[in-house]
């Protein structure tokens, strides 16, 4: 029997599509669907109005978000200063660490590894490198959100055993021999406070990541031509295909938006691994985060043009909220095909292995349970190739 392609829903009308341009003539597919169609190369791909709407809601990248408790946020001086700490190893105890021995700006911010190297001879931790390419429109920072902020977040690392091992009171001894002629004109004298003088670095440093991005991509002309011209020519059929599994087999549900990431912790029920014991993710991030001197009702935070920051998602952050053990923050896709290994513990070695996982969920959650929307994706081996063709029309130019 004969299936109307428009009585088909998701994945399946997409596999059926992909395949009859082979026996029928694509113009004629296109009117028996009854389908808006965008993005021509034959006709292979067709979109329905609400697909159209979710495609054009994931481009292009917006303007950073404000920042109203980092008075310097957008002060070009600031960055500059925090460009030279962001790779200055003296800030590390053993000087042999900055911020950019893990996050490689030749490697899109990572290292490349599955966990980093820090202080000592083992490996720095049991998370992996994320990128930081997104940090001007994230409002959680790490995998667990446990800082509020990028000025926070950057607290983290200085003063942590495993990564640079500093103190505050280190970190200020270092700004006054080796940043004062880049500090001051920012600034003005270095507080007595090393507790002062850290948020002050981490504003600074936070100012130098708004100036770093993504990068426009490939699939953001797409959109721009789609919008437009009602239809584009630019990413290839296979890349199109790869698009529409996407869409279709639920994936916007979390990586949603431009950045394709919804910024907040879902257990998606990645195999826990025995390294460092299990790891609770937003369960204890969320309570960290709360008690974070550095944080945005904390006496650090500066007060935005219309008096202090109202700090609702801190505020109302629920640190009980039962999904939240083994939850992990949504990773920004874009530029994902560059930055292997995969995951907060970066136990998948390739994008394969990753839609591998979707494709089966295997095992169980140790804690709590998997989010419920997700099912067993069955993506056959083309299906996985098309949705990685798809994910490089990400990478940044
Ligand atoms: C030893 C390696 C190492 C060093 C050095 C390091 N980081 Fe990281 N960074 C990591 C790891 C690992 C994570 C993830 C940790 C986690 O989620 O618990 C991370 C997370 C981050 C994040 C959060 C990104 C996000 O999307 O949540 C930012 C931003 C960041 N680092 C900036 C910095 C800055 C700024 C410095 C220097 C002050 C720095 N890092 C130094 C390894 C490092
Ligand atoms: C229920 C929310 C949710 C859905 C639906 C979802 N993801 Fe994810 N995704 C996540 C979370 C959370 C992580 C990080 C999990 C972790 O580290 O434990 C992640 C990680 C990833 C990563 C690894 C990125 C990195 O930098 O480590 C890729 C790639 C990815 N997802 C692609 C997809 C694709 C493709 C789909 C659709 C087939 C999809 N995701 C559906 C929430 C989701």
């Amino acid at each position: 029997m004969f299936i109307m392609p428009s009585e088909l829903e998701g994945a399946a009308r997409s596999r059926l599509l992909a395949a009859l341009p082979a026996v029928l003539p694509p113009l004629c597919l296109c009117a028996a669907a009854g389908l808006a169609t965008i993005g021509l190369a034959g006709c292979s791909t067709t979109f329905t109005p609400r697909d159209r709407a979710k495609i054009e809601s994931l481009s292009p990248i917006p303007a950073p978000l404000p920042r109203p408790t980092n008075a310097f946020a957008d002060n070009p001086q600031a960055a500059a200063l925090g460009k030279e700490l962001f790779f200055d190893a003296g800030l590390s105890a053993d000087g042999k660490r900055s911020c950019a021995t893990c996050h490689d700006p030749q490697k899109h911010f990572t290292d490349g590894k599955r966990f980093a190297d820090g202080i000592g001879s083992g490996p720095g931790g049991t998370r992996n490198v994320p990128s930081i390419e997104s940090v001007p429109w994230q409002t959680w920072f790490f995998w667990d959100g446990r800082a509020d902020s990028a000025w926070a977040q950057a607290a983290g690392p200085i003063r942590n055993p495993i990564e640079m091992a500093n103190t505050a009171a280190g970190v200020r001894e270092r700004v006054i021999s080796a940043h004062l002629a880049a500090w001051t004109p920012v600034f003005g004298e270095v507080p007595e406070d090393p507790d002062a003088t850290l948020a002050m670095v981490g504003k600074a440093i936070e100012a130098f990541e708004r100036t770093i991005s993504p990068g426009p991509a490939r699939f953001d002309q797409y959109v721009a031509d789609i919008r437009s011209a009602g239809s584009s020519s630019v990413l290839t059929p296979q890349e199109a295909h790869g698009l529409e599994i996407f869409i279709d087999d639920g994936c916007t549900n979390c990586h949603s938006g431009p950045l394709f990431t919804d910024g907040s912790f879902h257990n998606i029920g990645v195999p826990q691994v025995a390294h460092g014991g299990l790891d609770p993710g937003r369960a204890l991030g969320a309570i960290q985060v709360k008690q974070d001197p550095f944080n945005c009702v904390g006496v650090f935070a500066d007060p935005g043009p219309t008096g202090p920051a109202d700090c609702p998602e801190l505020r109302f952050l629920d640190t009980s909220f039962p999904d939240w053990p083994l939850a992990f923050k949504t990773p920004s896709l874009r530029n994902v095909t560059k930055t292997a290994p995969y995951m907060h513990d970066g136990s998948f070695a390739t994008l394969d292995a990753v839609l591998m996982f979707y494709s089966e969920l295997p095992g169980i959650p140790l804690v709590g349970h998997r989010e419920l929307t997700l099912q067993p994706l069955r993506l056959s081996g083309g299906d996985r190739a098309d949705l990685i063709a798809f994910l490089g029309t990400l990478e940044g130019t």
